[in-house]
């Protein structure tokens, strides 16, 4: 279940729409005439994705919201599941006017090391679309390597509606 922001992203797609008595809306989620719906929308993507994320058993995956230290204003999220006792692996996201500030960088870093110095667990691991490279340089700033190519691993249902080739990361002790 995709989140508010992916919801949202995903409208970014390049497509215009016709507004009666307006002309072309060049990007719907801020379009007055239809930011409001698209808002209904995404508020229904985030409840359900919480819903899912509090269902989820804590000792398979657990999501944290990551806030502002200065506002508490939300940023993002972090998920990090537990694959086995001694595998982690993680998903992040940040709603877009947060990109490109080091944020992620910092998350992941200081997740990882915490990560590594638990008794248990000797590795965490992220895959990324081969197209996402943002995230790839998350993941080789906060110090993964690549370890190689999945093929068609995961379905990004905003790009295309058929399973993607991925990139494996990992971060090891
Ligand atoms: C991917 C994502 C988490 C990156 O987070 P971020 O906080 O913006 O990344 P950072 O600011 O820490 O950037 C780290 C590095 O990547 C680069 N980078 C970030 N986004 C980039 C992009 N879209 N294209 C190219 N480089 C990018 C930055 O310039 C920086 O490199 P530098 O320090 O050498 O200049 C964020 O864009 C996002 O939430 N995207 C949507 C969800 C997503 O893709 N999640 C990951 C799924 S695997």
């Amino acid at each position: 279940m995709r989140t508010g922001a992916e919801y949202r992203e995903a409208l970014r797609d390049g497509r215009r729409v016709w507004v009666m008595g307006e002309g072309w809306a060049g990007d719907v989620t801020a379009h007055p005439a239809t930011r409001a719906m698209v808002e209904e929308y995404a508020a229904w993507y985030d409840r359900a994705y919480v819903e899912r994320c509090i269902a989820t058993p804590s000792e398979v995956e657990r999501t944290y919201i990551i806030v502002g230290r200065d506002d508490n204003v939300v940023r993002g999220a972090f998920a990090l599941r537990q694959r086995a006792a001694h595998r982690l692996d993680c998903g992040y996201v940040l709603g877009r006017q947060w990109w490109r500030q080091r944020l992620m960088t910092e998350v992941l870093t200081e997740v990882t090391v915490w990560a590594l110095r638990q008794p248990s667990v000797f590795r965490i691991g992220a895959v990324c679309d081969v197209e996402n490279t943002g995230s790839a340089r998350v993941l080789e700033k906060s110090g993964f390597v690549r370890e190689g190519l999945l093929r068609r691993w995961l379905l990004h249902p905003n790009i295309s509606d058929e399973p993607r080739d991925c990139f494996s990361y990992a971060r090891v002790r």
